[in-house]
């Protein structure tokens, strides 16, 4: 048992969730004096950075889908063992950016895989039953969250426009599934529009 907050980030590629997880961060913790602690899937921990190098570098394009979908919970795992549930158990507030939404989806409904059960039991052992409090959920178009990352593509953000398409149709899925937990936000929009919708739901659960 713990009396922290888990909120977690979803959406898909430039969607804008590492922008938001920080001015959310700076406004929990300056405005409203909380602690916070802000970590990402996959590499939030030691063993989770080189799990991610691995899942990430386009040389590994042989992955299978199951190796894939399973090198993600033991990320997962490590993850909430050491990082995700300590700072819950110490009264934190957990911001993630991405947790087992990103794997039903990407792994699983993004490869039209629709009955994801056997994927959610998997989901389950890894973080141990752990569920977000709250998701946010920001909404974008795949050709423009495309268009706005810089840099060379890695493994998973060079898959065709069609499995970015795959993906936005899986998240909003998984938001009609868990309406109470999965909220929806239009990321096509200016950051700090983006931020005043997340705030409005991070301080209906904070109540
Ligand atoms: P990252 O560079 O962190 O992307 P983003 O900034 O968009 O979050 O890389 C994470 C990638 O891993 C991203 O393409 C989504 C993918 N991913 C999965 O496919 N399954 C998962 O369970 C998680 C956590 C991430």
């Amino acid at each position: 048992m713990h009396a922290g907050i888990l909120i977690t980030l979803e959406g898909g590629e430039g969607a804008g969730k590492s922008t938001l997880a920080k001015k959310l961060s700076e406004f929990l913790m300056k405005e409203k004096n909380l602690f916070v602690v802000t970590s990402r899937e996959p590499g939030g921990t030691e063993l989770g950075k080189r799990i991610r190098s691995i899942l990430l570098e386009k040389e590994m394009a042989f992955l299978t889908p199951r190796s894939e979908f399973l090198l993600f919970q033991a990320d997962r795992a490590e993850h909430v063992e050491t990082l995700i549930l300590p700072a819950l158990e110490q009264d934190m507030i957990v911001i993630v950016d991405r947790f087992t939404d990103s794997s039903l989806v990407y792994q699983a409904l993004a490869l039209g895989i629709s009955s994801t059960d056997e994927y959610e039991r998997v989901c389950d052992f890894a973080t141990g039953g752990l569920v977000p409090n709250l998701t946010l959920y920001l909404d974008l178009d795949p050709e423009i969250g495309l268009a706005r990352l810089s840099g060379p593509k890695d493994r998973i953000e060079s898959h065709h426009l069609d499995f970015h398409k795959q993906v936005r149709a899986g998240f909003q899925e998984l938001q009609k599934r868990h309406p109470h937990r999965i909220k929806q936000i239009d990321a096509n929009c200016d950051p700090d529009s983006v931020f005043e919708e997340a705030k409005k739901w991070v301080l209906q659960v904070l109540a």
